[in-house]
């Protein structure tokens, strides 16, 4: 049976490391310059109803170092649901193409892509989650951390698709994960209540107390820009700054999934400072999305 990633739940805690393990084989390669053409003459469809820079680049740059080839359809050009049905969509693309990848704004679009698709189907970010984003941010941390078990990770912001993701993610693998967002803005009430290693505050000093990992994402994500004023003053007390960070471990890592808006939700400082690994995580989005593609392709 082909398989999806439409959301973290998708993989199981192993599946999970034999991508982390693949990841490290193929960004082994390609520093070294060894060509790994494992997806030759495959294509990759990439629906975007949303504008993109890392998801995009990485993507098609990934297929690109993988032998393959990747299509950009920008948000005019399917208009999924309204030029034609998803399930239409879905089956054309699966006559042509070998996966498909697909930027939404609501997570059901790209859930009925994935049903009515016969080839493997990735979520490049919905309204609910943001795999692939939380498979390299785990990915990177395992590279600087050396393991999962026994990390602290701080979320501290709006509870969104990153940090649903992040929810499932401490679910599936154990880590501990502190999340403090302001009052009305938590996760979704089924990413929480699954939850079996997370703590739920709305203090973000509280969440940050001994993290080794201090995460953060915007605070009016692509599709609330009309709430981006009324969000800066209810969400200023959760920027990520330098004062926020004096109780955290002493080798802490920042994280950010970016695009940042600097100022907002962190300081230049924080995100330009020494323990911030922004850039790694960026670059790894194009090493796991690797391992993802060619794990999709091969598993039954
Ligand atoms: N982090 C991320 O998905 O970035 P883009 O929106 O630029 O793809
Ligand atoms: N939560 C953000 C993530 C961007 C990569 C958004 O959905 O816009």
């Amino acid at each position: 049976m082909k398989r999806d990633l439409i959301t973290m739940f998708d993989l199981k805690r192993d599946e999970i490391f034999e991508i982390f393990d693949l990841t490290a084989k193929l960004k082994e390669s390609q520093k070294k310059g060894i060509e790994q053409h494992l997806l030759k003459n495959k294509t990759l469809a990439m629906v975007f109803e949303k504008p993109s820079l890392r998801t995009r680049v990485t993507f098609e740059t990934g297929m690109t170092q993988l032998g393959g080839h990747a299509i950009y359809l920008a948000p005019p050009d399917i208009q999924l649901g309204k030029r034609e049905t998803i399930p239409d969509a879905a089956k054309n693309l699966s006559r042509w193409v070998d996966i498909i990848m697909a930027r939404v704004f609501a997570h059901k679009t790209v859930a009925e892509l994935a049903e009515n698709s016969t080839i493997p189907v990735i979520n490049g970010l919905s309204d609910l989650e943001h795999p692939c984003q939380i498979m390299a941010d785990l990915f990177t941390v395992l590279e600087k951390k050396r393991t999962l078990s026994g990390v602290t990770i701080a979320y501290i912001g709006d509870g969104n698709n990153v940090c649903n993701s992040l929810i499932a993610a401490s679910t599936i693998t154990g880590f501990r994960l502190n999340v403090a967002t302001p009052a009305g803005y938590e996760p979704d009430k089924n990413y929480v209540s699954q939850a079996t290693n997370m703590s739920l505050v709305n203090d973000p000093g509280a969440a940050v107390h001994d993290a080794d990992v201090i995460y953060t994402d915007v605070w009016a994500s692509m599709g609330q820009e009309q709430e981006a004023e009324n969000r800066k003053k209810i969400f200023s007390s959760f920027q990520i700054n330098a004062d926020l960070l004096r109780s955290a471990q002493k080798e802490y890592l920042v994280m950010h999934c970016l695009p940042a808006h600097r100022g907002e939700e962190i300081t230049d400082e924080v995100i330009d400072g020494k323990h911030s690994i922004v850039f790694d995580q960026a670059e790894n989005r194009l090493h796991i999305q690797k391992g993802i593609m060619v794990w999709l392709s091969n598993v039954n």
